[in-house]
């Protein structure tokens, strides 16, 4: 989604830049060399790798923060911080997805991991191995969106069989527990369902959005990409209520449905073919 952000930032020469989601500076890379402002921009990423491979940033004088958002959104407020454009690009990186050490695909074997950030304690080992099960349930059925019935089939199932000890046989585990034919594979929404748990993805998400606003200059711009519904509401919600402020909004909404990927891009990149992009700019 890079030339749909570029068009909806608008970054220009000497403007100021918030990457909450750096990764692996994708965008910011690309914003960056638009702006040459490499002093009065942040980048921000709770992931250790990342923030190791945006150093060539550091050098060139921009700020490297490595923490979940909201203490990065926090610190920033703080020290009375603003930016002429932020972007928020949720979810996971590429990289972190495709290492099979980091637990967070069943395309390859790896140990139930799934922390963004690795000096964290919690785990998905800990949660599928150690919480009781109606705990397991929930957090399967609100944010995987899954069926009572079928989460709580393959919860029965993981307690029967732990410990579980890693993706490969979580997924295999999920995929036994249906016979009906789908599109992804069974285990999708179950793997989504705990990475957005031992991320808090949701509430980092949900904490932060309101001090967006504040970190914007007037006529600064926001973007953000979501990669499922859950996200997505979080973010349209956000807005609309923003925009019911009337005289008092502080953002406006630049476009009323998602842009969506490319079918070029989603044809070289299947994930983008979820990803849906919601943009505002500061009043
Ligand atoms: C989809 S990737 C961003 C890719 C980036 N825009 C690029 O072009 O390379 C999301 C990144 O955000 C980070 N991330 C996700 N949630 C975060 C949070 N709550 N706080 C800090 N970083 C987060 C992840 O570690 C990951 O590196």
């Amino acid at each position: 989604m890079l030339n749909e952000v570029l068009a909806v930032l608008q970054p220009a020469l000497g403007q100021s830049y918030l990457d909450l989601t750096a990764g692996y500076a994708g965008h910011a890379g690309a914003i960056l060399g638009l702006t040459e402002n490499y002093k009065h921009s942040v980048l921000v990423d709770r992931d250790e790798c990342a923030i190791s491979h945006l150093k060539p940033f550091g050098e060139k004088g921009t700020d490297l923060i490595r923490s979940d958002f909201y203490g990065a959104a926090l610190k920033l407020l703080e020290c009375g911080k603003k930016f002429d454009m932020i972007l928020m690009d949720l979810g996971v990186s590429s990289p972190q997805f495709d290492l099979k050490e980091r637990g967070f695909s069943f395309a390859k074997d790896g140990k139930l991991d799934m922390r963004m950030d690795s000096s964290q304690d919690l785990t998905a080992e800990e949660v599928v191995n150690h919480f009781p099960k109606q705990k397991l349930v929930d957090i399967f059925v609100k944010y995987g969106e899954e069926k009572p019935k079928f989460a709580t089939k393959v919860v029965e199932e993981i307690l029967r069989k732990r410990p579980i000890s890693g993706t490969i046989e979580l997924a295999e585990l999920i995929k036994s527990k249906t016979h009906l034919y789908q599109k992804t594979h069974p285990a999708t929404q179950i793997f989504q369902a705990l990475r957005i748990f031992v991320n808090d993805e949701i509430g980092e998400l949900e904490k932060t959005l309101p001090l967006v606003p504040e970190l914007l200059e007037r006529g600064g711009r926001v973007a953000i990409i979501s990669f499922h519904s859950l996200e997505d509401r979080i973010v349209k919600e956000f807005l609309k209520t923003e925009h019911a402020r009337g005289l008092e909004a502080r953002l406006k909404i630049l476009n009323k449905t998602p842009i969506v990927a490319s079918e070029n891009e989603i044809s070289s990149n299947l994930r983008a073919r979820s990803a849906k992009l919601r943009a505002a700019t500061r009043i």
